[in-house]
């Protein structure tokens, strides 16, 4: 057992380990405060960086809150206390989206593994090989989502052609949308000083076949921009939904994301998301054959890592409260 003593060096480690997390077009839609009277670190919503078309009811920005929620829950854990959770614990702070108070008392960290996995973590927008996921990890995934209580389907490859038409579907939308197609190319950029936003290196080619309909964040319009390369035959595709289609299953379905997604790096396996008929909720109804609310397309598989995508520090996620009032005074 330890006591809740929090130095400086932990809890910027802590924040660190948050914010490796996955995000919407990598906004990191989150701002952490600690309150050291109760040793309990706040994750509130950063709405400036909402994508108001992409996202006009906030379903990802909870989502990659959810996925940071994840990661410091497991980071907490690895320092030997127990992270004890609330989700939207204050009904009057909305943007309070969760609390985890770091408890004196440790259980042993029913995720010892799972630390060392969240650096590691990258997207991988390249062409996987055509090996298959063994039935062991395939099991093991949807276990990490039924633990964080939702639901992962590995659908066979007639369902997944299913998933990638409406994806496809939603991905020609996108691009000619003029308000979704610009707020998407805003967020890619070489890597600047506030650490946010995707370097175009981090962008993978288009499908060659046109089967595989990886996001163009760019938002080109004319695939000949684009540099095209066969993909997988048969991708590994995943579904990950929820019972109910709240605020706080938003927030857990994040959870349940970002457990599958170190579980599978843990087991040498890539991924990338397939966001896009999430965004159109006549396709997204279309995405759970179970009638659940989808929350998540994923594409599993072996293949390059992926480059890592830039993070804003501990720091700025910190203090940013205190960074805007100070420009507000000036
Ligand atoms: C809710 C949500 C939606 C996302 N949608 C997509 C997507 O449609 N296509 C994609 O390639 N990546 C998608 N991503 C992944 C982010 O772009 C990625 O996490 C971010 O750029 C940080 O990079 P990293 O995952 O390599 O750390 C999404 C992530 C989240 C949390």
């Amino acid at each position: 057992m330890r006591s809740a003593v929090l130095d400086v060096p932990t809890l910027e480690n802590l924040v660190s380990a948050a914010v490796a997390a996955p995000s919407i077009h990598n906004t990191q839609p989150w701002r952490f405060r600690l309150d050291p009277d109760t040793t309990t670190l706040e994750i509130r919503a950063a709405a400036a960086r909402g994508l108001r078309h992409i996202d006009p009811t906030g379903r990802a920005l909870y989502l990659s809150v959810g996925c940071a929620l994840l990661n410091l829950r497991v980071a907490v854990a690895h320092f030997g206390w127990e992270p004890v959770t609330r989700l939207l614990p204050r009904p009057d702070e909305p943007d309070l989206l969760a609390t985890v108070r770091l408890s004196g008392v440790a259980a042993a960290s029913s995720t010892p593994h799972l630390y060392g996995t969240l650096w590691r973590r990258h997207s991988s927008r390249f062409p996987f090989s055509e090996r298959r996921l063994p039935m062991p990890v395939r099991t093991e995934l949807a276990e990490a989502a039924h633990v964080e209580g939702a639901r992962l389907s590995l659908p066979d490859p007639v369902e997944s052609e299913r998933l990638l038409r409406l994806t496809i579907e939603a991905e020609h939308r996108n691009t000619a949308d003029p308000d979704r197609a610009a707020e998407s190319r805003r967020w890619v950029h070489d890597p600047n000083d506030d650490g946010l936003g995707i370097p175009p290196a981090a962008l993978g080619p288009q499908d060659f076949r046109e089967r595989l309909p990886m996001r163009d964040f760019g938002a080109h319009r004319h695939p000949d921009v684009l540099t095209a390369r066969p993909f997988e035959n048969r991708p590994s595709i995943a579904v990950l939904s929820t019972t109910h289609d709240r605020r706080a299953d938003w927030l857990r379905a994040g959870q349940a994301l970002e457990r599958v997604l170190l579980v599978a790096t843990a087991h040498g396996v890539r991924s990338s998301l397939l966001h896009q008929a999430l965004e159109w909720p006549d396709l997204r109804e279309q995405l759970d054959s179970r009638r659940l609310n989808a929350q998540m397309v994923l594409r599993l598989g072996y293949g390059p890592e992926g480059p890592p995508t830039p993070r804003r520090t501990a720091d700025q996620a910190l203090h940013e409260e205190e960074l805007s009032a100070a420009h507000r005074a000036r």
